[in-house]
C-alpha cells in the first residue's frame, strides 16, 4: 500500500472520530495571509456572455487588445447562505479551507516551491464526492490571502458544475479553446466582482469532450496556462479519476494534485487504483470530505499532503 493510501486510512479513522465543526460561515472577521507569496501582475483574464455580464473598463481594453471583458457578478449572499467560503469573511468552513490551502500554498510560493506548483488539480475516484465544491471552495479561500490570484478551471466538460455553484451562465470555455485555435484563453476567461478570481468554463457542449480534455492539445494548453500566468494559482476542477481518462493527462501536466475522498463513501480499492492512476504527480495530498461528525452535517477537516507516492 502507498504512502498516502495508508495515510487516507488513518484519515479515516481520525476523522470518524472527530468532534462536531458543521461548514456553516458564522459572520465577517479577518483574514489570513500566512503563506508567503509572489507579488503577481495585473490581471489580464476575461470571458463570455452570462446573465449577471457586465462590460469591463476600457483602459484595460486599450492596454491588453487581447483581453476580453466578460464579467460576471457573483451573488454573494447566495453563496454564503450555500455555506461556502466567502473571501475576507471568517466562518467554520472558512477556518477548514485555510488548513487545506496551507500546503498547497506553501509548494506553489512558498521558500521552495515545486515545478509548476501553482497548477492544482482537484480530483477524486468517483462523481459526487464533493471535487467541484472543493474546488471552488479552494478558490475562494485562496483569493482571501494577500497576493494570491486565483484562476479556476471548470475541467469537467462532461459534468460541468461550476456554474452552477457559483450561479452563473458560462458560455464558451475550455473545450471551445481546445477545439478552435482561434479563440484564445484570454477570450473566455471571466472576470468576477471577487477582484482577484476569474473563471475559465469548461465551454460549449462538444461531442468529444472527453477526448479534447485527454488530447495533445490539453497538454499544449496546460503548459500555455502554465507559462502565462506564472504568477497566479490555477486550480482545475475535474471529472472523476475511475471514469475517464482525461485527469490523467491533467495529472501529468499539474504540479500538485488535491485527491478528494469522501468519507465513508470512497472506497479503499477505489483509492488506491486512483491513487495508482494519479501516481504521475509526486505532490499529492488528500482532502477528507463530508466527515460525519456526531449528529452535525458535513465537514471538510483533514488534509494529509503526500511528498510521494511510493508504488
Ligand atoms: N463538504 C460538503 N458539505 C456540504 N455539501 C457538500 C460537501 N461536499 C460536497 N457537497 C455536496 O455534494 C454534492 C456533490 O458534490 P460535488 O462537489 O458536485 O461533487 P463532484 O464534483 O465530485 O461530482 C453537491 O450537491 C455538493 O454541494
Ligand atoms: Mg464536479
Amino acid at each position: 500500500m502507498s504512502i498516502i493510501a495508508k495515510a487516507v486510512e488513518q484519515l479515516l479513522q481520525q476523522g470518524a472520530a472527530a468532534p462536531a465543526k458543521p461548514p456553516v460561515p458564522d459572520g465577517p472577521g479577518s483574514q489570513a495571509s500566512a503563506v508567503p507569496s509572489p507579488r503577481p501582475q495585473p490581471s489580464r483574464l476575461d470571458p463570455q456572455p452570462s446573465r449577471r455580464e457586465e462590460q469591463g473598463g476600457a483602459d484595460e481594453a486599450a492596454a491588453a487588445p487581447r483581453t476580453s471583458r466578460l464579467r460576471v457578478e457573483l451573488d454573494l449572499d447566495r453563496m454564503r447562505r450555500m455555506g461556502l467560503v466567502i473571501p475576507g469573511e471568517t466562518s467554520l468552513i472558512a477556518e477548514e479551507f485555510r488548513v487545506i490551502k496551507r500546503p498547497l500554498l506553501l509548494n506553489a510560493f512558498g521558500p521552495d516551491p515545486v515545478e509548476r506548483g501553482n497548477l492544482v488539480m482537484v480530483t477524486s475516484a468517483r462523481p459526487g464526492e464533493g471535487k467541484t465544491f472543493t474546488a471552488v471552495n479552494l478558490a475562494l479561500s485562496m483569493v482571501s490571502e494577500q497576493d494570491v490570484t486565483v484562476l479556476l478551471v471548470d475541467g469537467d466538460a462532461i459534468n460541468p458544475t461550476v456554474p452552477k455553484v457559483l450561479d452563473f451562465n458560462a458560455g464558451r470555455g475550455l473545450t471551445d479553446v481546445l477545439s478552435d485555435s482561434r479563440i484564445d484563453l484570454a477570450d473566455v476567461l471571466i472576470r468576477t466582482n471577487i477582484d482577484k478570481l476569474s473563471i475559465l468554463p469548461a465551454g460549449s457542449p462538444h461531442p468529444l469532450a472527453n477526448e479534447l480534455l485527454a488530447s495533445s492539445r490539453m497538454s499544449a494548453f496546460v503548459d500555455e496556462i502554465a507559462a502565462r500566468y506564472k504568477d497566479r494559482i490555477i486550480i482545475f476542477d475535474s471529472p472523476p479519476v475511475l471514469a475517464t481518462t482525461d485527469p490523467t493527462v491533467l495529472a501529468l501536466h499539474v504540479g500538485q494534485v488535491a485527491f478528494v475522498v469522501e468519507a465513508e463513501g470512497t472506497g479503499k480499492a477505489a483509492i488506491e487504483e486512483s491513487l495508482r492512476i494519479l501516481g504521475s504527480c509526486p505532490h499529492l495530498g488528500v482532502i477528507l470530505n463530508k466527515a460525519r461528525r456526531s449528529t452535525q452535517p458535513y465537514d471538510y477537516s483533514r488534509y494529509y499532503y503526500g511528498p510521494g507516492l511510493s508504488r
